[in-house]
């Protein structure tokens, strides 16, 4: 086991560490984290606020999305040449601490971990249809190794009947959705109308969801038209689709499966396809326990990624500033280099 080596991060490398990780998907991009840093150590918090009561009741995607962030941390550790030792949880004394990195020794990144962090910055939900071309089973293959992680397993929708299980529960859940006030007024709090003004939320106006999307994926609204089970079934049909399966459903896996779905993200992007996650239609008990006992799944359904070809790259959604993620601000992370 490597322990942390005590040099200070720079300003620069302190900067390439926060601005990674604050490029990681979140729920409603409410970006739930903080991190602080350390000589050979970073830390992640999440913050519990905002809440997303009627999106996410038991906090589950806001978990989610830290593993995500520290996902990113790892890369850019990785990526500073330096080798990085994730923990989550580590200490339950902190029940907000979700993971801490440790990074050691100088060790130069692999190919591999270079592209992937590349793909950080050109990472975006996709939540237009896509090009309708297949992608090839041995790069879904690499997709599901790459968001395999301990207690994590990403599994591939097989076509025909499974996808057509996944059609029939979605379009469930988008008229639940549809129909639950309470939804429908948090959903419109955290959509973007005016982009220049906001720093979080999602960036999809109802206006500008573009034509032909399938609704769940852009957030079902009153005015979302809802086609029917078939037609589902037949978009789906020209997609992937990776389910992330959990061994267990706490506040770990969680954290885990955030995690698994931000480094199978990034392979995807680092391939040339683009994604997007759905996880909101598995927070109703009905959908979780069919898409477990329909797909014979041997644990808990946490999220599922949408993988395609897309004619052109997504915009990228806005952020917080670096002050409001990092406690007291950038210069508070730099210690003076040592002797
Ligand atoms: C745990 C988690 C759950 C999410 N659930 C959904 C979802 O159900 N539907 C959706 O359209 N986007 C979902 N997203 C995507 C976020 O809305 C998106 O990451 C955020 O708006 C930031 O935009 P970006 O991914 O383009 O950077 C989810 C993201 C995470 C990390």
């Amino acid at each position: 086991m490597s322990t942390a080596q005590g040099r200070a991060w720079t300003a620069a490398e302190t900067e390439v560490l926060v601005r990674s990780m604050m490029r990681a998907p979140s729920v409603h991009n409410t970006q739930p984290w903080v991190i602080e840093v350390a000589p050979g150590e970073l830390r992640v918090r999440e913050r519990a606020e905002p809440a997303l009561p009627h999106h996410d009741p038991h906090g589950r995607d806001r978990v989610a999305s830290c593993g995500a962030a520290v996902a990113n941390l790892e890369l850019a550790v990785r990526a500073l040449g330096r080798s990085a030792e994730v923990t989550f949880l580590p200490d339950e004394k902190q029940p907000d601490l979700v993971a801490r990195v440790l990074a050691g020794a100088e060790s130069a990144p692999t190919v591999e971990e270079l592209r992937r962090f590349g793909a950080i910055a050109r990472r975006a939900s996709h939540r237009a249809p896509f090009e309708g071309v297949a992608v090839p089973t041995p790069v879904v293959r690499r997709l599901a190794e790459a968001g395999g992680a301990p207690g994590v397993e990403a599994r591939p929708v097989r076509p025909g009947r499974e996808v057509a299980v996944v059609a029939r529960l979605l379009h469930f859940a988008a008229e639940r959705f549809q129909a639950d006030s309470g939804y429908q007024r948090e959903l419109s709090l955290w959509t973007i109308r005016d982009e220049h003004a906001h720093r979080h939320g999602v960036g999809i106006p109802a206006s500008r969801v573009p034509a032909g999307s399938v609704p769940w994926a852009g957030l079902v609204r009153r005015a979302t038209e809802i086609p029917a089970t078939p037609e589902l079934e037949r978009h789906l049909a020209g997609e992937t689709l990776l389910v992330f399966v959990t061994a267990d459903d706490a506040r770990g896996d969680h954290v885990r499966a955030g995690y698994a779905l931000e480094r199978a993200w990034l392979a995807a992007v680092d391939l040339g396809l683009a994604a997007g996650v759905l996880t909101q239609p598995l927070h109703l008990e009905p959908v979780r326990s069919a898409l477990c006992e329909d797909l014979e799944l041997t644990g808990f359904p946490q999220a599922l990624l949408r993988v395609g070809y897309a004619a052109e790259a997504d915009p990228p959604s806005p952020r917080r500033g670096e002050q409001e993620v990092l406690p007291g601000g950038p210069d508070s992370a730099v210690r003076p280099p040592g002797p």
